[in-house]
């Protein structure tokens, strides 16, 4: 299988890369990355000799039409993706995830391709903290950020394509992911990394905002799933049953690191500030038999933290640059 993989110098993008160069090599990797502040090449540095990596942006009609042609199938990860950066600057939100999508499906359209569409839980919008509810494939679609519509913008193209011009596409829509090569901005390795470096992490508002965690590794053989097995035109919600507020995820990363779990600060909160996500993936189980690797957020965490202990050369360069954007918002 040709495989072309948008956004693959990013967080998740590069860890499905490396997931498929370990378990699938039968399957010929390309990588279109615009290598943006958030794509990396690094994070391919130790499946560089296997994968072929094309510096390039996805609304560029161009370079996605040959590079679809050349592909079987098209897994389309490459996003704007920090809900903070579209609350200042929401153009490249706009740009790439809805113009880059619509110039990906054309393609796909075109040349009569598989394409498999990333996205997030949330474009459902939020749940109230004392609701029992999930979100599933049938929850309206009520998104709150720049990010979250964008993102849901482009859902919707998808879908629209499939109907209107029978493009061969699935969508998955998963929680929040966590992992190794995720960037400083994001919450987890933010905290994990101010702790490696003697600073007290922070915390968004009351900490009571409840995230449906997932390790990225078993966010993305919930992808091979859906593309091996996944039907066509159909949505999948991809979760791991793994809510837990801020405020823990906050102590649990002190207690793991050997500090006090109360040893950090509440900063000002997020404007708009989804309070809870929860996902229902009683469909992606069901019908295409797919379970977690992990057993508990509190070994994917351990392990989270170690890896960012093991490579802090990675991520370092990105630290300051980080800590002085968030120092400007009060955050
Ligand atoms: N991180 C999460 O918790 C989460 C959860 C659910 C869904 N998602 C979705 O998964 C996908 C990947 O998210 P992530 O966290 O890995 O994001 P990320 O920001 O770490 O990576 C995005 C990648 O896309 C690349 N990119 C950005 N604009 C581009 C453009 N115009 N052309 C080509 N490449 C471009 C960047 O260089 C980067 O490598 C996104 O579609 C996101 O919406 C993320």
């Amino acid at each position: 299988m040709r495989l072309l993989v948008t956004g693959g110098a990013g967080f998740i993008g590069s860890n499905f890369v490396h997931q498929t160069v370990r378990e699938r090599p039968d399957v010929d990797v390309t990588v279109l990355d615009a290598l943006t502040y958030a794509g990396d090449r690094a994070s391919l540095a130790p499946v560089a000799e296997e994968v072929t990596l094309v510096e390039g942006d996805v609304a560029d009609a161009e370079t996605v039409d040959r590079l679809v042609a050349d592909a079987d199938v098209v897994v389309h990860f490459a996003a704007e993706s920090h809900n903070d950066n579209s609350l200042s600057n929401p153009w490249p939100f706009v740009r790439t995830n809805v113009v880059g999508t619509y110039t990906l499906l054309e393609a796909v359209r075109r040349h009569e391709k598989r394409y498999h569409h990333i996205s997030t839980d949330e474009v459902y919008g939020d749940l109230e903290l004392d609701d029992p509810a999930k979100f599933t494939p049938e929850t309206p679609y009520n998104p709150s950020s720049p990010y979250s519509s964008t993102k849901a913008a482009s859902d919707l193209l998808v879908r629209a394509w499939v109907r209107s011009f029978g493009v061969q596409a699935t969508i998955s829509n998963c929680s929040n992911n966590y992992g190794p090569y995720q960037h400083v901005e994001k919450f987890i390795p933010r905290q994990i990394t101010n702790v490696v470096d003697g600073i007290r992490p922070k915390l968004y508002g009351t900490g009571e905002n409840v995230r449906d965690w997932i390790h990225v590794e078993d966010h993305n053989t919930a992808v091979w799933a859906i593309v091996e097995r996944g039907r066509i035109g159909e949505t999948y919600l991809i979760g791991a049953d793994g809510e837990v507020d801020n405020k823990t995820v906050v102590e649990l990363i002190l207690e793991l690191m050997g500090q006090s779990p109360d040893a950090y600060d509440h900063v000002n909160d997020r404007p708009g500030h989804d309070m809870r996500y929860a996902i229902d993936a009683t469909k992606l189980r069901d019908e295409l038999g797919w379970t977690p690797r992990y057993g508990s957020f509190r070994d994917g965490l351990a392990a989270t933290i170690e890896w960012y202990r093991a490579n802090e050369a990675w991520w370092r360069p990105q630290k300051d640059a980080t800590e002085a954007k968030y120092a400007q918002l009060g955050r």
